[in-house]
């Protein structure tokens, strides 16, 4: 008997080394809806933990917003963890770079006291460059879409057609561009695989959204890449079986930028692009957001979208555009846990719905008379989508301080409650403003 007893005590001794190495862990943040998520918050709240982050797809059509105390930092192209001394940063072989933005973002790091080191900076050789030829083609024909006009989908057709300029070659080119970029330019896949092989916690931030992208978004009105979590293995030259936990970004509500479908749409696309950019927004803000309240509490839908708009600074990052904003789509939300294989959501902007008495979440669509609740991938059934809504009632007070989930309003914890039901994906997380202390855990079993 004895001699069983001290053999389970041995057992359960486990060496703090040992438990150092089982922790590791790599993490993909990918944006769950349209994009503007608030992958950058999330992914510079995680970094801290994290050795390696990592962006694999897209350019900089992407713009991440990251606020530390009074600072805010937009990248466009580095990652969001650029601002965490000491860390490994790649730029992944999925990438389309554009010299002049990246040698930008790192100049602007440098004069803010944040001066990347070849150590900390590795854009991929495979990585495919953005040239003025592109953008122009970008700029002329991208209307249709809503493009960024960054070149993005110009450069990833040479890369399909085997036309494109990767890196590696660019930086043979003997110009100042080339120069300055030429000691960040390196085989990725090694360093990354090499983290990998040395236990490091790698983070990945995706770009973009779900429903941008190529394959599984809302066609032809996408993006040129793959931004869910499938298109970060192949963007870095990882294998699926390296992931541990994919966390999907997800506003409260959901926002698009450019054209395509949109079916908790609340007002029209037309309507919100008359309101212009931010800085026409800004000398009235207060008046309008009063007004865009009581109009939406009537019952205006418009208006309704308006509010989320106004109290959510809705304002594109890249390029100032306002964004269209509707109820959160549990349709989508769906959708995402299925193509990411997702294992946990993260909800953002919860703060914005302070002043209405009324919230609605979209549980099915009604196509052609029938209820249904997968997303249809055809564009003509999509467009036809109703949203099937349900009414909750809104919490009527400010969560912009709320330290814990218990902190937040009983309705405001029905909100979320519901959406994990729905969706049938646990939260890990909810975000209740742009600083990294409005952050509550609520699992820290999918974070480092
Ligand atoms: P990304 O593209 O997914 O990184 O998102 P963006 O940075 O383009 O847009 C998200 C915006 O919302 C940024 O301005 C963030 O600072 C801000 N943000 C992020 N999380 C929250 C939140 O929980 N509440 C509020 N009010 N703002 C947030
Ligand atoms: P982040 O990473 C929101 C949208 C554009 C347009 C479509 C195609 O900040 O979430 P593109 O220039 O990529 O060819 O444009 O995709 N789009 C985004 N919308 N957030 C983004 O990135 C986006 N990147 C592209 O508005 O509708
Ligand atoms: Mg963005």
């Amino acid at each position: 008997m004895s001699h069983i007893g001290q053999h389970k005590k041995r057992s359960f001794y486990i060496c703090p080394i040992f438990l150092y190495f089982i922790m590791a862990k790599t993490i993909v943040v990918i944006g769950g809806q349209w994009g503007d998520e608030g992958k950058g918050k999330l992914v510079d709240f995680l970094a801290k933990q994290a050795d390696v982050i990592a962006r694999a797809t897209g350019g900089n059509n992407a713009g991440h917003t990251v606020v530390v105390e009074d600072q805010k930092f937009k990248f466009h192209l580095l990652p969001s963890g650029t601002i965490h001394k000491g860390k490994l940063n790649i730029c992944g072989n999925g990438m389309v770079i554009y010299p002049k933005q990246i040698i930008k973002e790192i100049n602007t790091l440098e004069e803010k006291g944040f001066t990347l080191t070849d150590k900390e900076l590795a854009v991929s050789s495979s990585s495919h460059v953005i040239t003025e030829e592109q953008i122009q083609k970008d700029l002329a024909t991208g209307k249709k879409v809503g493009t960024t006009g960054r070149g993005i989908g110009p450069c990833y057709m040479a890369k399909i057609e085997r036309t494109g300029l990767r890196m590696s070659e660019f930086i043979k080119e003997d110009n100042e561009e080339a120069n300055r970029l030429a000691p960040f330019v390196k085989d990725t896949y090694t360093l990354i695989n090499q983290a990998l092989e040395d236990k490091k916690n790698i983070l990945i931030e995706g770009a973009q959204g779900t429903m941008l992208d190529i394959d599984h978004g809302t066609y032809p009105y996408v993006t040129s890449s793959n931004p869910t979590a499938g298109g970060q293995c192949s963007g870095l030259g990882i294998g699926p079986t390296k992931i541990d936990d994919v966390i999907a970004i997800i506003k409260a509500y959901t926002t698009r930028v450019g054209r395509g479908p949109f079916t908790t749409e609340l007002g029209t696309d037309e309507q919100t692009t008359e309101e212009g950019t931010w800085d026409k927004i800004e000398p009235n803000f207060e008046e309008q957001l009063k007004q865009a309240a009581e109009k939406g509490n009537g019952g205006d839908e418009y208006h309704q979208g308006k509010y989320l708009r106004l109290m959510g600074r809705e304002y594109g990052t890249t390029t100032g555009r306002p964004r269209r904003t509707g109820w959160f789509d549990g349709v989508v939300a769906r959708y995402a846990r299925r193509i990411n294989g997702l294992t946990t959501f993260a909800l953002t902007k919860l703060d914005c719905f302070q002043d209405l008495d009324k919230i609605k979440l979209c549980t099915h669509y009604e196509i052609d008379g029938e209820k249904t609740k997968d997303f249809p991938t055809d564009l003509e059934e999509l467009k036809k989508a109703k949203p099937i809504y349900e009414e909750m009632d809104g919490w009527k007070s400010d969560i912009s301080e709320a330290k814990t989930f218990e902190d937040l309003h009983e309705n405001c914890q029905k909100y979320v409650k519901r959406i994990e039901e729905l969706t049938g994906v646990p939260m890990c997380i909810v975000s209740v403003g742009p600083k990294r202390s409005q952050t509550i855990i609520l699992k820290k079993e999918h974070l480092f």
